[in-house]
């Protein structure tokens, strides 16, 4: 069964004098279990409406959205997910500890597995030295920290992250990258939306890139990269010295390095043809094209 399976959503917000808003409009969307995804979309391209619609704070204009086989209008959908909104915020007279042990409360887990979990998720995010400061004294980077530490206290299954790298320094978002890579190691799922493509490269099994509330491409990402498996880019020096470049399809691949060899050219490189995925971002931001 899929972590989740989004069908047909659409979700129509009524905006200044009246006018509609078309924030999504016939998504559909399925993430297996275990995979690490990177929804990616330009600003008030329907990403936040999406997650919020997932995590039952909105609901649909139509469509259906499901975790784990269950509908999100059921709160039974939401037990097992830990949800970090776009911009998290703490009731400010609380440390975070004392967060964290509230929201522990919440999931209804044990004093003992509170304790022990909340200096677990402390230590991960690097926040052991803050616990117990209140968090109106916390930086844009801890209190987006904290936001993910609360995700991680009760150790579930899914991961749905509104933009976990947002506001962070380099070091905070090596840090998230490290976790998100760790839990996918643990066998967990992870949906994250984001407008960084380089984070998306750097830990995702999959992209889906989202314009104007329509999935305009859904790409896989092996390694940092997504293959073009239909052409090659081959480059050779002519007997005359000149260096050539090519890129030829698959099936002309062998034809034409035997022809170029045969004309007395020496093959210099033989690479895959790599698709970007800031080119297929731009690309479909600007065309519109959807899937
Ligand atoms: N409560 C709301 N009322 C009216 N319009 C909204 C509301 N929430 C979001 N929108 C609109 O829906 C579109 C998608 O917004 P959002 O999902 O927040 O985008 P993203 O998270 O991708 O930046 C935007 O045009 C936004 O202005
Ligand atoms: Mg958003």
């Amino acid at each position: 069964m899929p972590a989740i399976e989004i069908t047909q959503l659409c979700k129509t917000f009524k905006g200044k004098k009246k006018a509609l808003v078309h924030a999504l409009q016939d998504l559909n969307l399925t993430i297996p279990a275990g995979e690490v995804f990177g929804f990616i979309g330009p600003n008030g391209a329907g990403k936040s409406t999406s997650i919020k619609i997932l995590t039952g704070q909105i609901k649909a204009s139509s469509g259906v959205a499901q975790i784990s086989g269950i509908p999100v209008t059921n709160p039974q959908a939401r037990k097992n997910i830990g949800y970090l909104p776009e911009n998290p915020s703490f009731y400010p007279f609380m440390t975070a500890r004392e967060y964290l042990h509230f929201v522990g409360q919440i999931f209804k887990m044990p004093a003992h597995e509170i304790r022990f979990q909340t200096n677990r998720v402390l230590e991960l995010l690097d926040l052991s030295q803050a616990a117990d400061r209140p968090v109106k004294g916390f930086s844009k980077g801890m209190t987006q920290r904290l936001g993910l530490a609360q995700t991680l206290l009760h150790d579930p299954a899914l991961y749905i992250l509104d933009e976990p790298m947002s506001g962070l320094d380099p070091v905070g978002r090596a840090l998230v990258k490290d976790i998100i890579i760790s839990l996918k190691q643990q066998g967990k799922t992870i949906f994250f939306s984001t407008h960084i493509i380089s984070d998306v490269e750097a830990v995702c099994d999959r992209a889906g890139i989202i314009v104007k509330g329509r999935l305009t491409a859904l790409e896989d990402i092996k390694n940092g990269i997504i293959p073009e498996d239909e052409s090659y880019i081959l480059q050779f020096k002519t007997s005359h010295g000149d260096l050539e470049s090519h890129v030829v399809g698959k099936k002309q691949l062998n034809d034409t390095i035997l022809q170029a060899v045969a004309r007395g050219a020496t093959i210099e490189r033989i690479e895959p043809q790599l698709k970007n995925l800031e080119k297929i971002f731009l690309s479909t931001v600007t065309t519109g094209n959807t899937l």
